[in-house]
């Protein structure tokens, strides 16, 4: 994958004219796009920004925005002009929880945020150290010397335990799979190139049907058995502030904080081993962090830290979000109107140079000694604004304690790397990761 432009480019050329439509490929209009998209989403976006610039028209009503400046006004500055759940849309069905915080707007989704908020604090994440390195114990136990294992199987176990003790209290029993396969169905059907409607019993919606029954009774045993904990967990928040959430808005939310919190971590987690694979250089320096010990574990800076943001970039989890205007917005001189669906692809963005040199690149470096992006808004694996993500302090902190203590003891290394791919589901999945378990011998 190419990078859209480098940081010597020409300055903007000049504003089109009131009304004019942004470029695009084919005019912007046409199934042609909406095919080209659905066969290989990441080249396709990387190729509508490169060629045709940071406002480019997919269709006659949908938009992709590729400059910071405009991603800060839609996300941030002017965040009350778009939305993320259009009214009505929510209640269709198919893979939603239509009660959950995250499938929410105005005032019912500031309330349900406001409630979970205090789960996903700072002072509250100091337990996650704890469970990654327990979770990593046993994952070590598993593995032997030379082993060859699946990376993203063993990443989303390890993200699966973590998440449900920071979310629900305790890990997952027989739950575990229920969310594993619910998880699983959802990937394929947002990964299919080809989208039959949610009623049609074709094999990818009966399994996502049976996969989501199976959930809703896993998640009522996991309710079911919460212990008090005076709302240390977002269930604890759920279930014992008065009032009490109804029980399907609880399990919506579970539903999506669970799932959130699993397959997005998991596949940063092995994007971020299958970088390091190939950086041994990178890979040693981390490894001499991890070994002095755990003193600077959530602290902020450091090698581990810089590595875990290096990975996010070039591989965000998400790696597109959107939002629907509902008044009109200004996007590098051109006028979108109400209706329009905005695009914001983060592989894009963080792959752009002006923002990155020598984008395509893992420098973890580039993040040391308050380096950063070229741009506030060029870098956003968590969004940026309102409604930017819950649980990014607890996804980073987390992917810093697993990587820490997973480094310290063991080696992962690749196992041919060449047949890795990217799989842009709902998340941007790592599809064929694997790596030759060496352990490290103390003291080397
Ligand atoms: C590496 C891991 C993760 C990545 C890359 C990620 C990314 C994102 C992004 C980009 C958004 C904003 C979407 C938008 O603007 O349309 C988001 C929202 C959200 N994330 Fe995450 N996330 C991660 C981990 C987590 C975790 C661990 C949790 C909680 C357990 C979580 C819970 C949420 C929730 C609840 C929202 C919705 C917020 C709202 O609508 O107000 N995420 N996430």
């Amino acid at each position: 994958m190419t990078s859209a432009r480098s940081a010597s480019d020409p300055s903007p050329s000049p504003p089109p004219p009131p009304d004019a439509a942004p470029p695009g490929p084919r005019g912007g209009r046409g199934t042609g796009n909406a095919a080209d998209f659905a066969v290989d989403p990441l080249g396709f976006l990387a190729r509508c920004a490169r060629e045709h610039g940071d406002v480019v028209s997919l269709t006659p009503s949908n938009v992709l925005l590729a400059h910071p400046d405009d991603i800060g006004r839609v996300l941030v500055d002017r965040g009350g002009d778009v939305v993320k759940v259009r009214p009505g849309e929510r209640r269709r069905g198919g893979t939603g929880f239509p009660l959950a915080m995250m499938n929410s707007e105005g005032a019912e989704w500031s309330r349900k945020r406001r409630r979970l908020r205090p789960a996903f604090r700072s002072e509250r994440l100091a337990g996650l150290d704890a469970a990654a390195a327990d979770a990593v114990a046993r994952t070590l136990d598993r593995w032997e010397d030379g082993s060859v294992i699946d990376v993203h199987a063993e990443m989303s176990r390890l993200a699966m335990h973590v998440g449900a003790v920071h979310i629900a209290g305790r890990p997952l029993g027989a739950e575990a799979d229920a969310l594993a396969d619910a998880v699983a169905a959802i990937m394929r059907l947002t990964s299919s190139p080809v989208r039959l409607p949610a009623w049609f019993p074709s094999p990818v919606n009966l399994r996502l049907r049976r996969a989501l029954r199976a959930l809703d009774t896993a998640l009522e045993a996991l309710i079911d058995g919460h212990r008090p904990d005076g709302g240390a967990t977002a269930l604890g928040l759920l279930l014992e502030e008065r009032p009490a959430a109804p029980f399907e808005e609880v399990r919506d939310e579970l539903a999506t904080l669970l799932m959130s919190g699993y397959e997005t971590t998991a596949d940063a987690l092995t994007w971020l081993v299958h970088c390091l694979g190939g950086a041994p250089e990178a890979d040693g320096r981390l490894r001499e962090e991890a070994r002095r010990g755990t003193a600077d574990a959530g602290g902020a800076g450091g090698y581990v830290a810089a590595a875990a943001k290096e990975a996010l970039r070039l591989y965000p989890p998400a790696w597109v979000i959107s939002r629907v205007a509902v008044r009109p917005v200004r996007a590098g001189g051109y006028r979108l109107p109400a209706g329009t669906v905005i695009g914001i692809s983060q592989w894009v963005v963080h792959r752009d140079g002006r923002w990155f040199p020598d984008p395509e690149a893992f420098r973890p470096e580039r993040w040391l000694d308050g380096g950063g992006p070229g741009h506030r808004y060029a870098y956003l694996p968590f969004g940026a604004g309102p409604r930017g993500c819950l649980g990014a302090s607890m996804a980073v902190r987390e992917m810093e304690a697993v990587v820490r203590a997973l480094r310290a003891r063991v080696r992962l290394e690749p196992v041919e790397p060449e047949k890795v791919r990217a799989r842009p589901a709902l998340a941007l999945q790592p599809l064929g990761v694997r790596a030759a378990v060496r352990r490290e011998r103390p003291g080397k």
